[in-house]
């Protein structure tokens, strides 16, 4: 297997999305036309019930078609954002055809054979691979944007986390729940939820993921723990977290507190932070204006702000901060389009 798209000379890819109609779907689309990713052919996939839908690429309607087990012929690259068990049952199949995968599902993320990226982070991991490359776990890509440049500058030596999670993580339908709880709630109207598990207006609760009887821990903090390791390249790293699910339509946000194993100025991590790829510092403390959702809906750029010496350690190794980014671009869609260009420009590995 190539490392690389292998593609004739002076050919565009042809690309197919599983997951189209979704909401990273649909963000994926938008990111090969804002980004002018060269592309020959675009193929939307996703279920029967969507079959026959129009969704523009380029100025031109295209047709979404159903996911089969042929969908894959003739593609060099192929995004699957629908889930693990449609990952799991197709992406093979998507290589067998001769394609790469870039997999936003968790299903291969682990997989040691499969690369798990985010070009910020480790773009020199992406070779070799077995045609498979998966995209992380949305908080776990947008806190790697930060500390990857932190790690290479001074080692870590814990994190503790606190995330404020949107309704996009958990698709489509939990974000159009988000808007018409809201609406209901505002009009004293009675809402009964059917995608989240608790009531989502102006509320929030522990995030949704099944929790572990024995350790306390849900679904969603052990992915972060187990991809924030892998990316940064650090597998012991100590890391406690707690995710919670809040009434944000698209965009995360952190509570990140990061302990180095010497001391390091905070004026020092800012300085880092504003000069490495894919960060905004936005640390205004004179206007009490920091990272927030709203800012950071729409743009590929990971805010970072309440950058300051954790006064909770006194050894002063440790220096807290504040990240807001889009779940759906930096957390999902654009990652995985970075990778794709990656893809396209990557060596061939001997
Ligand atoms: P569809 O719209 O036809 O249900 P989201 O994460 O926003 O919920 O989106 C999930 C995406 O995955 C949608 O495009 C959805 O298509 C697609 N999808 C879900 N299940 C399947 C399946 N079994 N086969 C193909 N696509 C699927």
């Amino acid at each position: 297997m190539n490392a690389h798209v292998s593609l004739p000379p002076h050919q565009s890819p042809v690309v197919a999305i599983v997951g189209a109609t979704g909401a990273v779907g649909i963000e994926i689309i938008r990111c090969l036309e804002d980004r002018m990713v060269p592309v020959s052919e675009l193929r939307l996939l996703a279920s029967a019930r969507s079959a026959g839908q129009v969704i523009p690429f380029k100025g031109h309607p295209h047709r979404v078609q159903e996911l089969t087990e042929d969908s894959f012929e003739g593609c060099h690259i192929v995004f699957f954002s629908a889930g693990a068990s449609v990952s799991r049952r197709y992406a093979p199949l998507a290589v067998k055809a001769g394609a790469v995968v870039v997999d936003n599902s968790s299903a291969f993320r682990m997989d040691p054979a499969v690369p798990l990226i985010v070009p910020e982070a480790n773009s020199c991991d992406l070779v070799p691979h077995a045609g498979i490359i998966a995209n992380p776990n949305c908080v776990a890509a947008i806190a790697s944007v930060a500390l990857a440049p932190l790690q290479r500058a001074w080692s870590i030596a814990r994190l503790a986390m606190v995330t404020y999670q949107s309704a996009s993580g958990a698709g489509a339908a939990a974000m159009e729940e988000l808007r018409q709880a809201t609406a209901a709630a505002l009009a004293d109207q009675p809402f009964e939820q059917r995608v989240l598990p608790h009531p989502y207006a102006f509320n929030l609760f522990s995030h949704n993921a099944e929790v572990d009887p024995e350790t306390g821990y849900n679904g969603e903090e052990l992915k972060v723990i187990a991809e924030t390791r892998r990316i940064l390249g650090l597998p012991r790293l100590p890391i406690g977290i707690t995710c919670v699910r809040v009434p944000v339509l698209r965009a995360h946000s952190i509570a990140l507190s990061v302990r180095f194993d010497s001391y390091v100025p905070a004026e020092l991590v800012r300085n880092r932070l504003a000069e490495a790829p894919g960060i905004r510092v936005v640390d205004d403390r004179e206007a009490n204006h920091f990272p927030m959702p709203c800012e950071a809906s729409g743009i590929g750029d990971v805010l970072v702000g309440r950058i300051r010496q954790d006064i909770g350690d006194p050894t002063g190794h440790t220096v807290a901060m504040f990240l807001s980014g889009d779940q759906l671009l930096k957390g999902a869609a654009l990652n995985a389009v970075q990778i794709a260009e990656a893809l396209l420009t990557a060596p061939v590995a001997a």
